[in-house]
């Protein structure tokens, strides 16, 4: 190769180099976060439930100029919730057999519950409704005591 043929060589590269990642973000930039998060939602029950109480943790309910961030960390955190029920409590599975099915249904009707307020949480953040969505985080308290009483 001449000078002028290895220099044309390092410039073609130089693009495909420079251009690699921008393709990358082109290709992949339009996943948001909580659609990433449901690429990747945790294997076990404990990863699931760390990851519901950091995802509400990221939520500043009284500041409404991070209104759009809290909702999608609320729609983040109803995903969460309903992948729980893809799990059974060791609470539950050390329950006599005869008691599982009824527990199990019990379980998944009070995830069912939580993410309900998930959902009219990410709602109120996106009608500008802070008043309500510190009411809803509240609900959400007591409904993680109310489970982890019964099944934690
Ligand atoms: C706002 C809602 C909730 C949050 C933020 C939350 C958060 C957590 C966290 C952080 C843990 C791990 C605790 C630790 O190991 O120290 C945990 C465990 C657990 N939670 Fe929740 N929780 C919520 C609601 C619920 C509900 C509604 C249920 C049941 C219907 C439930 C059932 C459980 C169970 C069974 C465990 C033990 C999991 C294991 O380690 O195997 N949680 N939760």
């Amino acid at each position: 190769m001449n000078k002028q043929a290895v220099m044309k060589f390092v410039f073609a590269f130089s693009i495909l180099a420079l251009g690699a990642p921008s393709f990358a973000q082109n290709a992949f930039g339009h996943i948001n976060f909580s659609q990433q998060i449901e690429a990747a939602l945790p294997g076990s029950l404990h990863d699931t439930m760390k990851a519901m109480s950091r995802a509400l943790k990221s939520i500043d309910a009284e500041d409404a100029s991070k209104n759009k961030d809290n909702a999608e960390a609320a729609d983040q955190f109803v995903a969460l919730v309903l992948h729980a029920k893809a799990f059974t409590p060791d609470s539950i599975a050390d329950m006599p057999a005869s008691k599982r099915s009824d527990a199990k249904s019990r379980y998944d009707q009070m995830l069912d519950q939580t993410a309900a307020l998930g959902r009219q949480l990410a709602d109120a953040f996106r009608h500008g409704d802070n008043k309500k969505a510190a009411d809803l985080m509240d609900q959400l308290d007591a409904a993680k005591k109310h489970g982890h009483g019964e099944f934690k």
